[in-house]
């Protein structure tokens, strides 16, 4: 049985070269029936896995990039090697996006928060007016992210908050805005239990997210 304690997203973000798959940290059938168990299986050990494994063969040949966090990577993209940029966008991104995913989705039975509270709190208030409008956001940027992508709360550099879908695996790290929450919209997310019902999904998975986790990124 799988540790229940989730690690922490900026755990992930300061891992150096070599890259490491962090652990789920619940059972693949732990945020049933958002997730099913295949499909979160299938994800993580599979599609995340290989992010992690493309993005250490891509670096195994940079020794100059080995001394760089996940973070600094994606948030320095423009600085690397023209070869290496597209791995580490693509991969680097792939890494880091589902790292906080995991994390942000909560086991069916935690005790965790259910909505925004304290800082992350007041800012949603602030910005959006309140947590229906931000889910309401969110579900939109979701729904309408043609193709692969990402529907994304994150917060700007001058610390507001905006909702954003991003294609790909394009972190928002990429333009120096920190991620907050974020609601992978890949078919391989959802198309083995949802099919082409990407706002059903979405739905679901809404009503799992962990608030608590979300509010630590604005710590
Ligand atoms: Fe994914």
């Amino acid at each position: 049985m799988p540790s229940a304690t989730l690690l922490a997203p900026d755990a992930v973000l300061s891992q150096k070269y070599p890259f490491t798959l962090p652990a789920l940290g619940y059972a693949n059938n732990a945020v049933e029936p958002a997730v099913d168990a295949q499909t979160m299986g299938i994800h993580h050990d599979r599609h995340h896995a290989a992010y992690v494994t493309n993005l250490n063969k891509a670096l195994e040949s940079q020794p100059t990039l080995h001394g760089y966090s996940l973070g600094e990577l994606l948030m320095g993209l423009r600085r690397w090697p023209a070869a290496v940029q597209s791995v580490i966008r693509n991969n680097g991104g792939g890494h880091a996006n589902h790292a906080l995913f995991w994390n942000l989705l909560a086991p069916a039975a935690a005790a965790t928060a259910a909505a925004p509270n304290g800082k992350l709190g007041d800012m949603i208030v602030r910005d959006f007016g309140s947590h229906e409008a931000v889910n309401a956001a969110l579900k939109t940027a979701a729904v309408g992210q043609f193709g692969s992508g990402w529907s994304w709360l994150v917060k700007t550099a001058t610390n507001r908050l905006v909702v954003r879908g991003l294609p790909n695996q394009d972190s928002p790290l990429l333009e120096g805005e920190l991620p907050i929450v974020g609601i992978d919209v890949w078919e391989h997310a959802y198309y083995l239990k949802y099919q082409n019902r990407r706002a059903d999904y979405v739905d679901a998975v809404l009503k799992r997210i962990n608030w608590d986790v979300a509010g630590a990124q604005v710590q």
